[in-house]
Parts: structure tokens; C-alpha cells; sequence
């Protein structure tokens, strides 16, 4: 992986800019769109958990040989942004069987603009975990500064949260950077720069709507 200190962007190779290109195509079907996002996730999960300590573990084969074996050493929770991360939860599970999922709900207050916390659910013993913060979309940061925000007070250290995420707006990364230089992003894309309606650009449309099928066609560019 590629990019600044704290930022793991994924090899961009051509399987991944063929998922790409399937995703961002305005006129693509839903169905392909929650396809390729699905095998994108599986990539960055793979890409975080190779974030994450392990321990050596040796064990005997079948032939009665040793195979110097890894085992994961961390204690693990995901943690969803809903409603973008929770799409997410399906690739976690099959990668961490087991794993334990926490809640966060913030939204953009109509007046004040400010991200506000509405709900958060997290495992009683988060502050000894790692986490991994579950959040396609780092356009403006706001809604990221919030959630690592929580994590935070739950007493969750910078340096054990990655932040799994789909598409990284260079505005996005920086805000996060200098607010928690601790925090490790894993992205499959940087895009170029924000529209004036902070989507990102060239972008994918609104996430949320076009995995969850919420928006036919307009802004998302769902046609089906
Ligand atoms: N959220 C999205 O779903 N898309 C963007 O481009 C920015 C924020």
C-alpha cells in the first residue's frame, strides 16, 4: 500500500480499477454496484487486518511437521457509521467470524450543518480493543471527527482505531490527519478534490443510496 504516514491506499490495480469503473458508471445496475462494493470491501478488510498485531504460533501438521504459524493478537471490535458503514458489517463478519459490531448514528443537523451524535452502542470493554471504524465516505471529515470523537471518550486510543474506508476526498484526509495523526485510514481511492455540495469528485454519487437502492436516479446517477 501507498500514500502519507497514516494512509494505506490500496495497489491500484487493474482488478481494482475495473470494480472501480463498474461502480462509478451512472448508468450501472444496483446489483452490480453492491457486487463489486462487496468484493472492494473484502479488500480493504484484508488490507486492515494486515494493520493489526500477531503473534507467532507454531502448530504440527497432519504429516507431523511444524509450520510457523500467525495467529491475530488483537482484541477486535468493528465499529459502523450508520447508515454507509453498515454495509460493510456482511464483509467483517466473514472475514472475523464472531467478531462483535458497535453503533454509531450521526447526522448533519439541518441548522446548524454541525454533525451531531445521535446514537452510539458499544461493547462495555472497547477502550482494550482494536477497532475498526466502518465509514465508506471521508468527504468533508466532519461526520469521521465525530465518530472517531466517540471512540475516543470511550477511552478507544488513536493509535488502535483504523478507519476503513471506500472513497477518501484529499479535504477529508487532511482534516482527519491533523486532528488524529494517530489514526490509521485504509482507502481503495483518493479522489481529486470536493463539488460545492461536498461530493467528491469525479466520486460515486451518494453511497448510502445507491447500495441501499434509496434514490432511483438524479444525484446517485441510479438507473436501475
Ligand atoms: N457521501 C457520499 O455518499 N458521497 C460523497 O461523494 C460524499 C459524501
Amino acid at each position: 500500500m501507498t500514500a502519507g504516514s497514516n494512509v494505506y491506499l490500496l495497489p491500484q490495480s487493474n482488478y481494482l480499477r475495473s470494480m472501480h469503473t463498474i461502480i462509478r458508471d451512472r448508468q450501472g445496475s444496483r446489483a452490480d454496484f453492491v457486487a463489486c462494493s462487496h468484493r472492494i470491501i473484502q479488500l480493504l478488510l484484508e488490507a486492515s487486518v494486515e494493520l493489526l498485531p500477531f503473534d507467532k504460533r507454531d502448530v504440527t501438521t497432519p504429516v507431523g511437521e511444524t509450520y510457523l504459524g500467525l495467529s491475530l493478537a488483537a482484541k477486535l471490535c468493528a465499529v459502523s457509521v450508520i447508515r454507509a458503514g453498515e454495509s460493510m458489517e456482511t464483509e467483517v463478519r466473514d472475514l472475523l467470524p464472531g467478531v462483535r459490531i458497535g453503533k454509531i448514528l450521526i447526522q448533519r443537523d439541518k441548522t446548524t450543518k454541525l454533525p451531531t451524535l445521535y446514537y452510539s452502542h458499544l461493547p462495555d470493554d472497547i477502550a482494550e480493543r482494536h477497532v475498526l471504524l466502518l465509514e465508506p465516505m471521508l468527504a468533508t471529515g466532519g461526520s469521521a471527527l465525530a465518530a472517531i470523537g466517540v471512540l475516543l471518550a470511550a477511552g478507544v486510543t488513536e493509535d488502535n482505531i483504523i478507519f476503513v474506508n471506500f472513497l477518501a476526498a484529499p479535504e477529508g484526509i487532511e482534516v482527519v490527519s491533523q486532528a488524529h495523526p494517530g489514526v490509521r485510514i485504509v482507502t481503495s481511492s483518493i479522489e481529486d478534490r470536493l463539488n460545492d455540495n461536498a461530493y467528491m469528485i469525479p466520486g460515486i454519487g451518494d453511497f448510502g443510496d445507491r447500495y441501499f437502492g434509496t434514490v432511483d436516479c438524479g444525484a446517485s446517477g441510479v438507473t436501475a
